[in-house]
């Protein structure tokens, strides 16, 4: 079973009653959400782009990679904010979304975009050292009363687990809506895959400031 770390006050009542609905749980898919304008606005905000580097960062230091120079799958990487810091420090960096508008809003060549659902990316196995998944993943598994997300879930879970190297590391940070979410998410990574993992969770109880982290680890 994943562990839950950094909730010992985690009061679901307190901490997971956030006033204002997420997108996600407003719009079917993020195709629907991002957009014309709301597209825009995301890619062209610096606060936005301060905030998900300030993510990464926090996500390389929970993955303790050994190496400088890592290949990094970034999923679901919306217009490359991630992608785009990641090989400034440095790493050789994938770019995946399943957003055209945002694979091209800049000029991420460099980063390899890929146009791919990351619950079936187009991968061989064992090629990535890590995995990277910034505020992508409340889009694919919001709820737990539809088939479809759950399988859409599996699917991630057993690529992501199959295109790792040895030894290789996904990190997660997302909105979950509950902890009972959190709880499924867990079931389902240990009776699909061979994945070790534990949430991290930075300032729990504290809604606006809060950070929950998915650390997976596969085995030699
Ligand atoms: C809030 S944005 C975050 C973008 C980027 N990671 C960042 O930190 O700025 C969520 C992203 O997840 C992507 N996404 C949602 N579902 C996806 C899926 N099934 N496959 C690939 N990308 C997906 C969306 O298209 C969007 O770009």
């Amino acid at each position: 079973m994943i562990k839950i770390l950094g909730h010992s006050n985690l009061n679901d009542k307190y901490n997971f009653n956030i006033k204002r609905k997420r997108p996600e749980e407003l719009y079917e898919s993020a195709l629907e959400y991002f957009k014309n304008d709301t597209l825009s606005s995301y890619a062209k905000s610096k606060s936005i782009m301060r905030t998900q580097r300030k993510i990464t960062l926090r996500a390389l230091e929970i993955m303790e990679l050994k190496e400088n120079h890592c290949l990094i799958l970034d999923a679901g990487c919306g217009p490359g904010f991630v992608a785009i810091y990641l090989n400034e420090l440095g790493h050789k960096t994938i770019a995946l979304d399943i957003i055209s508008d945002f694979l091209n809003f800049y000029d991420i060549k460099g980063l390899n975009p890929i146009l791919a659902d990351m619950c079936y990316p187009p991968f061989q196995p064992s090629i990535f050292d890590a995995i990277i998944s910034i505020s992508a993943l409340q889009w694919i598994y919001k709820d737990s009363n539809l088939e479809k997300k759950r399988l859409d879930l599996i699917g991630l879970f057993k690529s992501f687990y199959s295109i790792l190297k040895p030894n290789g590391k996904a990190v997660f940070q997302f909105y979950p809506k509950s902890k009972e979410i959190m709880d499924e998410i867990g079931k389902i990574i240990t009776q699909n895959t061979q994945f070790k993992g534990k949430f991290i969770i930075d300032n729990p109880n504290n809604p606006r400031k809060r950070k929950i982290y998915l650390l997976t680890t596969k085995g030699f």
